[in-house]
């Protein structure tokens, strides 16, 4: 059960030895003693292609961390997590986000109970709802169709949904808009608020627990606002929950009926798939939905059944954990060449540092190297007018994800052509650099004096050697996103098996909830200096002298 420390094993410290040759190794000399190696370095699934080739790393490398899989136990780990077992040890619970996207004569029990038959009882429900609401069957109180979808969520509740929603907003209903109601920030839903209107409007209150703080207060003021306009009975027309917890949504005065239940085996950072996906649902139709389905059960299909060599989610892990403990990589920077991936970085962010931002092992001990790095990112090419300098020619060496279509979703073939050459030659950039001596040339043969030219040469060089990944599908449609996610899904966990540490937990977020309930109970009651330091009591203050 205990795991030895990972810089204790044996493919670690292979790994390290290594590493010593290859980590500063020229990837253009890489390239240049290897034609093959886009080829060997590259590979197909489920929709997806990933060139992993522009990566300090070699084909020893690889066989090495392959190794490092074996020893750690990915391949069990991967099939426990698939069985169903209680792979959460700190909350006792299984981890099944994959058995959302099971076909329907799939088999699978947990405590004795038939999840896949549960989970498509569910999908049958969402169906039935989402139809109606789409086909205007579903009335609101005064008679008239849903115009406006308002998910109230946060977290897992609210990033999942968002994010696919835009990345489809091509394929979604003309007549429905969605909106997404996260900050306890009132800007948030008083903003919101103003755009629709009561009799039109259907709010989800998605929240596993029914117990979020921000999402609580969130679903009340939307529940005043909607009595402002109209009558008690008329509630059930307007507002459906996504939950796991059936007695605080009857307490919250949400009808059963208008419940759509998801288990406590999924995530919130994995819930998309379940029910929290209603508003994907509503806004492409369930059709649609299921095909994210099913791009990712594809991806699951390859995650369990490819070798680890060949294994699209096991390499992105593992040259990220390469780039991680032997480049010193603390970040990667996520950047979708496709606008309607906008909010794809920040739904990553949760995936993966919620997921795998831990320091003790399962069973509690240090984690005795560097864990999970910062992700963060934005579209290209808006990145490249804002931070990609830092990354071309900072003191940090920050990987890079890029992800693309080859075909786009409109009919702007300069555009696209545009967006893709930007897309293979940033990557290339970070890859050559462009050295000092090329810099010298470039200016000798601009004309600059001798002089000149060794004034501006340190500040036009690259020292590029810059690690990449890049992500390719043919068009950005339901499945492949699907088969996206779910490709971060299965790294971020191999990653964390790696690593040794429980992914799916997140303890870390507790703290500021306990002690935000103080201060908020001290900003409008008596304060308590005695519970704090000095800023913070001095901060207090002045928001007390404020209102
Ligand atoms: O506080 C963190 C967290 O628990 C996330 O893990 C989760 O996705 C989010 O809050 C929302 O939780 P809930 O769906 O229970 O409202």
């Amino acid at each position: 059960m205990r795991q030895p420390a990972l810089t204790s094993t044996a493919s670690f410290q292979a790994l390290a030895t290594h590493a010593v040759d290859i980590k500063d190794a020229r990837m253009r000399d890489l390239f240049g003693a290897d034609p093959q190696r886009f080829k060997t370095m590259s590979l197909e699934a489920a929709g997806l292609f990933l060139d992993y080739s522009k990566n300090r790393l070699d084909g020893r490398t690889l066989e090495l961390l392959a190794e490092l899989a074996r020893e750690r136990g990915v391949e069990a780990r991967r099939e426990a997590m698939f069985a169903g077992e209680k792979i959460n040890l700190t909350e006792q619970r299984a981890v099944l986000h994959t058995a959302l996207r099971a076909p329907g004569d799939a088999t699978l029990s947990v405590d004795g109970q038939d999840v896949i038959a549960d989970v498509h009882a569910v999908l049958a429900r969402m169906r039935a709802f989402s139809d109606a609401v789409r086909s205007g069957a579903w009335l609101g109180h005064s008679g008239k169709p849903i115009t406006d979808i308002v998910n109230i969520g946060i977290g897992g509740s609210d990033l999942g949904p968002k994010m696919v929603c835009l990345a489809l907003r091509q394929y979604a209903h003309p007549r429905v808009t969605m909106h997404f109601v996260s900050n306890v920030d009132g800007h948030d839903i008083d903003n919101t608020l103003s755009q629709v209107d009561p009799e039109t409007t259907l709010f989800i209150v998605a929240s596993k627990t029914f117990t979020t703080s921000e999402t609580m207060l969130n679903a009340q003021t939307a529940r005043m606002w909607f009595l402002a306009h109209a009558k008690p009975a008329a509630l059930a027309r307007h507002f459906v929950a996504v939950s796991t917890n059936v007695e605080a949504i009857k307490e919250f005065g949400i009808d059963p009926a208008n419940m759509f239940p998801f288990w406590d085996w999924v995530g919130g950072r994995y819930s998309v798939w379940s029910a929290i996906g209603l508003p994907i649902a509503l806004a492409v139709g369930f059709g649609y939905f299921s095909d994210f389905l099913a791009g990712a059960h594809a991806m699951d299909q390859h995650f369990v059944e490819a070798p680890l060599e060949q294994n699209m989610p096991v390499l992105l892990a593992l040259v990220g954990f390469w780039n991680r403990q032997f480049l010193d990589c603390a970040s990667v920077s996520i950047a979708p060449y496709h606008q309607d991936l906008n909010r794809f970085p920040a739904y990553l962010q949760q995936l993966e540092m919620e997921s795998n931002g831990k320091r003790v092992t399962r069973t509690g001990q240090a984690v005795d190297t560097a864990t999970c790095p910062v992700i963060w990112g934005d579209c290209g090419t808006n990145g490249q007018h804002a931070y990609f300098q830092l990354l071309h020619q900072g003191s940090d060496l920050t990987p890079i994800d890029f992800i693309a279509s080859l075909r786009p979703g409109h009919e702007l073939a300069q555009h696209h052509a545009a967006l893709l050459a930007n897309c293979f030659a940033q990557s290339e950039a970070f890859m050559r650099g462009k050295d000092i001596d090329e810099v010298r040339a470039d200016l000798q043969a601009q004309g600059l004096t001798a002089t000149e030219v060794e004034r501006l040469a340190p500040h036009k060089t690259f020292p590029g050697n810059r690690p990449s990944n890049t992500i390719l599908m043919e068009y950005l449609t339901p499945y492949t996103l699907g088969a996206l996610v779910a490709l971060y899904e299965h790294k971020t966990f191999v990653q964390g098996v790696l690593w040794d540490v429980n992914s799916f937990d997140q303890w870390g977020v507790e703290l500021g909830k306990v002690l935000a309930k103080n201060i908020e109970a001290e900003l409008t009651g008596a304060p308590r200096p005695d519970l704090h330091d000095s800023s913070t009591n001095g901060l207090i203050a002045m928001a007390r002298a404020a209102v």
